[in-house]
Parts: structure tokens; C-alpha cells; sequence
């Protein structure tokens, strides 16, 4: 099939980014982009690039460029579907939290919404493709909800799960590592690969059966999120043994089968797929009753968790084991640096735990809105709405942020951080003054040099 017209349901992180770069590549096909979110929509039409909803390096430039030409943004969402041959569904797929399966399985019910969508006012032969990170044998699901409740059109169901990771979704997205797409039908598999074949080599785009594709998707992320997992468990008995975690993870990075990348040890993984996946992972797995599968990657999570809270528990012990009516100010608020995206975030449920212990807190993120900080906190449903806006600042000067603050936690890896003025934040805080340095990314000499209490992970 001749693809002259996409459509993308879901402007979110994933739609809105990689349909800018299809849009970029393929300046002879017209890309729009839909959302039952009017707001979000205006946002991604805001003259003002600055105010586009998601902050990514490199995506206003993109956007900026192509935007009326060939991309374009919009609410009316059926008729986007009638015009194009090619349907992205790109919504969110949370993790229940209802029912079977809650807090375990993912909620397919906007997925499902859109195939029902598409199927009531398709007139013409479609490909439809999974973007959204799906249980393995969605697309069954997706497919027999188009042929039943259709109009007599032919529809392709393919899976073509996204690798990008925020703050490098541009570079991840112009480069890739490779393109994943999973169906049955060559011809629709065909038509998506010449999609990608305007920037990506044939030899880098994988065909897959549709269920292998779904669950790579599941498999990567499970596998990274471990990497994570294993690297954070042994920064814990690094700090028990003298042990320097950074030189454990170079020592065994450099062992070509284990390679460097993500051994990092932190705070613990936030975002929005991690968690939500391997638990997805773990509940099917369950659900074929293979328990040693379900136990062996639950732990992941587990052990995630424990990351979290280890580091508030140091943090309150150390503080003479009270942080009762202190302030620590939180540098970082997002899940990782260069996105404004908080899903997950670490930082949430360190601060919630604080503020449990009836600490006060103050922020400072150079992306993250002060809306956005409370609705977070708020969510989690721990205390009122009142309480968190009375206990929780939000700063758009860390040194403000820092002033008279009895500790400071580096909860995101935002490069500013390391340039600021120790100096001067140490000067305007209460002593002694401690830095808890959830991303290893201070050097400890310098600051005990200047006086600081200097604590980091894996230590
Ligand atoms: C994506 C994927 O789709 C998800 O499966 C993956 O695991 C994480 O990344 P993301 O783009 O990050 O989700 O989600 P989000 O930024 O929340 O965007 C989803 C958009 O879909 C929202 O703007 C929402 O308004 C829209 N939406 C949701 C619809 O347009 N219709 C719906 O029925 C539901
Ligand atoms: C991830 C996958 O990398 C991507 O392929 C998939 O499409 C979506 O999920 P994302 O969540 O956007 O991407 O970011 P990622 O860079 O993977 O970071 C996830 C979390 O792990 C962050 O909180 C990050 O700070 C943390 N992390 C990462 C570490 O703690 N240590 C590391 O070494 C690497």
C-alpha cells in the first residue's frame, strides 16, 4: 500500500516526537497527529515552540520546521482516521487500578477505545499499528475488534514497539538501534519498513511475527530495568564492604558480554515503562501459571523499591534521625535529566516518605512546573492537598531552594547541577550541612573540601 497519509492517536511522549521525525523523514507524506486532549493539542500548536507540552532536546526545532507543512496537530480525531491509510495507536496503557489485575496488569481500555474508534468510521482499507507498549496477543484483540464491529474494511494489525528513551528521543529516534516491526501480513509490513527505509537502513528494520515483537518490547525493558536493579544491589553492599560501586561497574563493564552502558547506580529507575512493564510481564507470566518466571523478574521491583526507600531511610537516620520540621531541598524532580516527564519518578516517593516524617520540602527542576510537583504528590492520596501545598515549595532558583535548607538530595541527573556554586549553597544552609547525592554525580573530595557532609550510592 502507497502511504500518503498517517494518522497517530495520542500525542504524548512517544506519538508526538516520533511522528515529528516520521513527518521530518517523509516530507511526501502528511502526518497528523490526534488527542482527545484538547489543551494538549493547542499546546502542540502554541506559536511559542517553548510551550510545546513535552520538553525533549532537539523536538522544537523538528516541530518548528515541519509543523503546517506535512505535521500537523489536531482533536478531530475521525476524520484523521478516514484520511490516512496508516494509524498509529499511540495512547497510554497504565497499569490498572482496578479489578483484575490491578496494580498489576496493563489497562488496555483506551487501546481498546481507539480500535473501536477506528472501526466505526473506517471507510477504506487500513494498516493499524501498535505503538503503545501492549501485552503480548493484544493485537488478537485489536483485530477482532475491527473485524467485527467494522464496516466490511480490510485491516493489517502490525507491532511496531518504540526503544526511545526520553531526553534522547530525537537522537534515539534519528539513529536507531533497530526497528522492530511485528506482523502478518508482508505487504503491511512492507508499507511500515519503507516508512522507517527514508532514514533507517533495511538491515537495521527487523520483521517479526506480531507476538515476538510484542513481547521484545516487554523483554528490553524487563532486561534494562534489571540491569539497573543488579547494579543497585550491589551498591548496597559496596557501602557495607568499602567497596566503590563506580569501580565495581567500570571493572565489569569493560567485559565486552556485559558492556558499560546502564550500570549506573541510583536513586532507583522511575519513568513511565519500567514498572509498568515488568509488572505487565510478571502478571502474564502468572497468569500461565509460570511462577519461578513471575518470583524471578518480580524482584526487579522489588529491589527498585527498596533502592527508594533505603535512600530516605539514610537520609532521615543521618539527620540525627529526625527530619521533623527541617527542610531539605530536592534538586530534580523528573525521572531522569532533559525531560520534564515525572511519571514514576523517584523523587516522589522519597519526598512523600519525608514528608511523612514531617520534613518540609523545597524543589528546584529546571523543567518540572510546581503543578505538576503537587498533582504528583497528590495522587499518591497520603495526606490532603492542603498539607502538600503547605509542606512542599517549589523554587525556580536552587540557591533559594537551598537557603537554610539542614540537607540537599540530588534526586535527578540535571548536568546544571554540577556547575552551581557549592560554595554559595553551602554558605546559605544550616550545619552541618549534608548532600545526599542520589546520582553520583558530585565529586566528594571537592565537596568536603568546601564542608559538606558528602553522601552518594554505592559508597
Ligand atoms: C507511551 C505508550 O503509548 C505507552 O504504551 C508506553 O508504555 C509509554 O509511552 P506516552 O506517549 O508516554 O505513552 O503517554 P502519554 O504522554 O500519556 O500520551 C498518551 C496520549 O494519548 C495522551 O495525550 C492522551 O490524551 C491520549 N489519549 C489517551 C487519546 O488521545 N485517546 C485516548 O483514548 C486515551
Ligand atoms: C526506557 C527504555 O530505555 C526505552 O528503550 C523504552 O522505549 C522506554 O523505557 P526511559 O524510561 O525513557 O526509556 O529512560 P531510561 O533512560 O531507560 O531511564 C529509565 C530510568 O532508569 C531513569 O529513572 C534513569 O534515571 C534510570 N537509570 C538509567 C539508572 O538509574 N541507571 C542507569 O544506568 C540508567
Amino acid at each position: 500500500m502507497k502511504i500518503t497519509n498517517i494518522c497517530c492517536i495520542g500525542a504524548g511522549y512517544v506519538g508526538g516526537p516520533t511522528m515529528a521525525v516520521i513527518a521530518k523523514k517523509n516530507p511526501h507524506i502528511k502526518v497528523t497527529i490526534v488527542d482527545i486532549n484538547a489543551e494538549r493539542i493547542a499546546a502542540w500548536n502554541d506559536e511559542d515552540v517553548s510551550k510545546l507540552p513535552i520538553y525533549e532536546p532537539g523536538l522544537a526545532e523538528i516541530v518548528k520546521e515541519t509543523r503546517g507543512k506535512n505535521l500537523f496537530f489536531s482533536t478531530e480525531i475521525d476524520k484523521a482516521i478516514n484520511a490516512s491509510e496508516m494509524i498509529f495507536i499511540s495512547v497510554n496503557t497504565p497499569t490498572k487500578t482496578y479489578g483484575k489485575g490491578k496494580g498489576m496488569a496493563a489497562d488496555l481500555k483506551y487501546v481498546e477505545l481507539c480500535a473501536r474508534n477506528i472501526a466505526e468510521v473506517a471507510k477504506s482499507d487500513k494498516i493499524v499499528v501498535e505503538k503503545s507498549t501492549l501485552p503480548v496477543r493484544t493485537a488478537q484483540a485489536i483485530k477482532s475488534i475491527l473485524d467485527n464491529t467494522g464496516n466490511g474494511v480490510k485491516y493489517s494489525i502490525l507491532s511496531n514497539p518504540e526503544f526511545l528513551a526520553e531526553g534522547t528521543a530525537i537522537e534515539d529516534l534519528l539513529n536507531p538501534d533497530r526497528v522492530l516491526i511485528g506482523g502478518e501480513s508482508e505487504d503491511a509490513i512492507e508499507s511500515l519498513a519503507n516508512v522507517y527505509g527514508s532514514w533507517v537502513s533495511q538491515d537495521r528494520i527487523l520483521r517479526t511475527n506480531v507476538w515476538s515483537s510484542e513481547l521484545s518490547k516487554l523483554t528490553a525493558n524487563a532486561f534494562l530495568a534489571q540491569r539497573i536493579s543488579s547494579i543497585n544491589a550491589i551498591s548496597e553492599l559496596c557501602e557495607k564492604t568499602e567497596a566503590n560501586v563506580g569501580e565495581v561497574a567500570r571493572a565489569i563493564g569493560m567485559d565486552s558480554r556485559i558492556g558499560s552502558k546502564f550500570l549506573n547506580a541510583s536513586i532507583g529507575f522511575g519513568g513511565s515503562c519500567f514498572q509498568k512493564d515488568i509488572l505487565n510481564l510478571v502478571y502474564i507470566a502468572r497468569s500461565y501459571g509460570l511462577n519461578e518466571v513471575a518470583d524471578y523478574w518480580e524482584q526487579v521491583i522489588i529491589l527498585n523499591d527498596h533502592q527508594k526507600r533505603r535512600f530516605s531511610d539514610n537520609l532521615i537516620s543521618t539527620l540525627y534521625n529526625t527530619v521533623s520540621g527541617k527542610k531539605i531541598a530536592m534538586l530534580g524532580w523528573a525521572f531522569k535529566k532533559d525531560t520534564n516527564d515525572t511519571r514514576e519518578s523517584a523523587a516522589i516517593y522519597v519526598a512523600d516518605h519525608l514528608l511523612s516524617e514531617q520534613a518540609h520540602i523545597a524543589v528546584y527542576d529546571p523543567k518540572v512546573s510546581e503543578e505538576r510537583t503537587q498533582l504528583d504528590l497528590n495522587y499518591l492520596n497520603t495526606r490532603s492537598e492542603e498539607e502538600n501545598k503547605d509542606l512542599v515549595k517549589t523554587y525556580s532558583d536552587p540557591y533559594e531552594a537551598a537557603k537554610d535548607a539542614h540537607a540537599i538530595a540530588i534526586m535527578t541527573e540535571w548536568d546544571e547541577f554540577k556547575a552551581f556554586d557549592w560554595q554559595k549553597i553551602y554558605d546559605g544552609m544550616k550545619k552541618p550541612a549534608f548532600i545526599f547525592d542520589g546520582r553520583n554525580i558530585l565529586d566528594q573530595k571537592e565537596m568536603e573540601a568546601i564542608g559538606f557532609e558528602y553522601s552518594s550510592i554505592g559508597k
